[in-house]
């Protein structure tokens, strides 16, 4: 019997490939190229599967391409580089890798926010330049973490660990919105708030973005929205690009109408705004929020995991659209 042949589409932990090795036949990228979208489409002929990151965009056309694909492990939580419903008509498994991630993306949300408060990049950039001649009394000021408002869009899995952190942590009085309430018992360990989006904005202090993108969030933060914060804020995006209006963004900034901000994913990354570039008070990272090795290695693992059960009869554990799977059983 041939074995199914899956596509490995970034350089993983060798041992990884290895483990698919052993159940398909397996192409991979070790040399961790990044494909043209052309390029991509060549590589799916004829797989059952792949492993992606979310840096490869599957949309239908791609699909209707390679229609022997059965399952698409994402490297990630988000999946939005997958079109999934296009992917749940043509019955093809999508999974990500929730929960492995939260613990350590939340300490890395927590921390940006904190360096983006206290000018973290921007005196160590002035240390290293060697500009430190003196101490003076306001030198680098930020603005206060322990005890101010730590405001949350997107209070999912991720978000409740930030507003644990800060809750708990920091003795941080915690807002949130979502499109729903979380249930009391969540809310109240924490002292958290449910508001509405305008309260949200209004009232934190520091405001962290953890929402999934979709279409419809797209800008969520733009500079209407930036206009109803403190200008003593911070803003910090571990979310996705394209949730917060980037050139908006560094207006304000620049402008002194919001205090500092720590991103961590852009609208055009790994391409950054000019504009952003250029200025202090905003801390900028390489879409490392996950990045620990243990981290990613459970991701990965998570997503084999999917890959090998899909593909052998087997139950994937994190499956985003389940319903494909009583397709498969019918
Ligand atoms: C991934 C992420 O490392 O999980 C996500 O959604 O953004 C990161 O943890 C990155 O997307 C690569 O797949």
């Amino acid at each position: 019997m041939t074995r199914p042949a899956v596509l490995v589409a970034r350089a993983v932990f060798p041992d990884v490939v290895e483990r698919l090795r052993h159940h398909f036949d397996v192409e991979h990228n070790p040399d961790d190229e990044v494909w043209s979208a052309d390029e991509l489409r060549r590589r799916l002929a004829g797989k059952s599967g792949a492993l992606l990151t979310a840096s490869e965009r599957i949309d239908a056309a791609l699909l209707d391409a390679h229609p022997r694909l059965r399952v698409l492990a994402n490297m990630a939580v988000g999946y939005n580089n997958i079109d999934v419903p296009a992917c749940t008509a043509r019955g093809v498994l999508v999974t990500n890798t929730p929960d492995v991630l939260t613990e350590t993306t939340a300490d890395f949300g927590f921390a940006l926010m904190m360096a983006a408060a206290r000018r973290m990049a921007e005196s160590e950039h002035f240390l290293r330049a060697g500009r430190w001649t003196k101490w003076s009394y306001d030198m680098f000021a930020g603005a206060e973490v322990h005890g101010s408002t730590l405001g949350i869009l997107g209070m999912g899995r991720i978000g409740q660990a930030i507003a644990r952190r800060g809750a708990l942590g920091f003795g941080m009085k915690v807002i949130y919105h979502n499109r729903s309430r979380l249930p009391a018992e969540v809310e109240a360990p924490l002292g958290a708030r449910w508001v509405d989006k305008a309260t949200l904005l209004a009232e934190s202090d520091h405001l962290v973005l953890v929402l999934p993108y979709t279409p419809a969030n797209r800008h969520a933060i733009g500079a209407a929205e930036l206009a109803r914060m403190k200008p003593t804020a911070t803003l910090t995006n571990i979310a996705r690009g394209g949730i917060v209006d980037d050139a908006a963004l560094a207006a304000a900034l620049r402008a002194g109408r919001l205090f500092a901000a720590g991103l961590d994913v852009y609208e055009n990354e790994p391409a950054v705004h000019p504009e952003l570039l250029t200025l202090p008070n905003v801390v900028l990272l390489p879409h490392i929020g996950s990045a620990t090795e243990a981290t990613r290695r459970a991701m990965v693992g998570c997503a084999v995991d999917n890959l090998i059960a899909a593909l052998t009869g087997g139950v994937p554990p994190t499956p985003v659209n389940p319903q494909v799977l009583a397709g498969w059983a019918a």
